[in-house]
């Protein structure tokens, strides 16, 4: 039986009475069943680079964590990973800041992970590596003459062909790309726009690259539905979610739930939400928008002007239509505990989801699940989320669209319930049949290929 190995640049939060999020729940049970073990960084700096592995057993499971030096997070987490990269595959190539130094640190940090990894594997672990802060991670194993069965998991968009030929070094990112043996995205977009690319660069590649058949394929991620319905049912009953019930009274409560970031589109959601409020009198004072926005890569460019502009646009918005008694907008900058957050969704009229880009979102997904069956909220997403792929009974919108979004906002806030209930039950079928444990077992069903699978 082979063992699953899970490599990611963060550890799920061990033993911090914190709720795991659908991800680690999903990886956990894979490794719990039959053992396993998750590689990733500590999340603490230390004073030099060192090859010295902090291991945890917990439930089956070995967690094994890897400090790095400052200079390391500068360029390997801050740098490459979060100013390059993640820029460009959210279609923000003016936000990109490339340095040379940052790419080898980001190449050394990848090559220490591999290191590290190929002391303690055996010859028939199955190894999963998640998202691009970890790309060259199978060609620096292969380089240590490591021969297992690789994956790798992009959970964010993989950009269009053209737009990826913006990053440095575009070709060893692609060759990297082909030390796997199974490449998983999130939808058959973003499978179509790796392929294009490698085909683009296929002869350049076959200088570089030793081609191993890579698989690469669409595997949308997912949330744990069941769990998800029973504590957003729960959730109701908690006191504070009853408090908040009486104090937003007859309101309708629309609700938003991003990281900070310039992809997510809070700019533009705003001024939709202040669109539909010049363009419906009727509605002031009835709906009340809460905005939940944990701050997020403090310190990196774009980040820190991004929480700024939305601020000033809350304030501004706030100041133009708030009354004695009424606060249109509630912008939070602080992260909630997930019961907190399903009994949130499950009082909410409209979950507002707008991004410019994103890999899949699970917020969308989360909101869907937290519903009552028989008195549904609406879902308004944008086209550029992942999930809008599979939630076809959103309200989808273009997130650009300051009139589309206001007038998708009017109309959840006054459907009908027989459309809400129709909706959601299709979008709730949608997820039953394909909770995250599904996307979990197809990747490594395809991962193993053959070899006996863990869990
Ligand atoms: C996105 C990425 C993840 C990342 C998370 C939080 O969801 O796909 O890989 O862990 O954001 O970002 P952070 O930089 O705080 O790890």
């Amino acid at each position: 039986m082979s063992r699953l190995v899970v490599v990611s640049n963060r550890l799920p939060a061990l033993g911090k009475g914190v709720a795991a999020g659908g991800l680690a729940v999903a990886l956990e049970a894979a490794l719990h069943d039959h053992g396993g073990l998750w590689l990733g960084w500590s999340g603490k700096t230390c004073a030099a680079p060192s090859e010295q592995l902090h291991m945890q057993e917990l439930d089956n499971v070995t967690y094994a964590a890897l400090d790095l030096s400052p200079e390391e997070v500068a360029g390997y987490y801050e740098g490459m990973s979060n100013s390059v990269l993640w820029p460009l595959c959210h279609y923000r190539v003016d936000l990109m800041e490339y340095s040379r130094p940052a790419l080898e640190r980001y190449l050394a940090v990848n090559d220490r992970f591999a290191r590290a990894l190929a002391a303690i594997l055996r010859p028939d672990d199955l190894i999963w590596v998640h998202d691009y802060h970890l790309i060259p991670l199978a060609a620096a194993l292969r380089r240590l003459g490591v021969e297992n069965r690789i994956g790798y998991y992009h959970h964010i968009p993989w950009p269009a062909p053209d737009l990826f030929r913006a990053l440095p070094k575009s070709d060893g990112f692609l060759a990297g790309i082909l030390a796997y043996d199974v490449v998983g995205v999130q939808t058959s977009a973003d499978a179509r726009h790796l392929r294009a690319a490698l085909d683009a660069a296929r002869p350049r590649l076959e200088r570089i690259a030793q081609p191993r058949g890579t698989r690469i394929g669409a595997y949308p991620i997912s949330i744990d539905t069941a769990t998800f319905v029973a504590r957003a049912r729960r959730a109701q009953e908690l006191p504070r979610i009853r408090e908040l019930h009486r104090r937003f009274g007859p309101r309708d409560l629309v609700i938003g739930v991003d990281r900070l970031d310039y992809s997510k589109g809070l700019p533009e959601r705003l001024r939709a939400i202040e669109n539909l409020l010049e363009q419906h009198s009727g509605l002031h004072n009835r709906v009340s928008f809460l905005q939940i926005t944990p701050a997020s890569r403090s310190g990196i460019e774009g980040y820190d002007r991004i929480q700024q502009e939305v601020a000033e646009r809350a304030g501004r918005l706030n100041a133009s239509y708030g009354t004695l008694d009424w606060v249109p907008v509630r912008y939070i900058n602080r992260a909630f505990s997930h019961s907190l957050l399903a009994g949130l969704y499950r009082l909410s009229r409209v979950g507002l989801v707008t991004p410019l880009r994103d890999g899949m979102n699970l917020v969308a997904k989360e909101y869907v699940a937290a519903q009552d069956p028989a008195d549904p909220g609406v879902l308004v997403l944008s086209q550029f989320a992942g999930a809008a792929h599979e939630l076809r009974d959103a309200l989808i919108v273009n997130p650009h669209d300051v009139d589309d979004v206001s007038n998708a906002l009017a109309r959840a806030l006054t459907m009908p319930i027989e459309e809400r209930r129709d909706r959601h039950g299709r979008m709730m079928a949608q997820l039953t049949a394909r909770p995250v444990s599904v996307w979990a077992r197809e990747f490594l069903r395809d991962l193993a290929a053959g070899q006996r699978l863990p869990g």
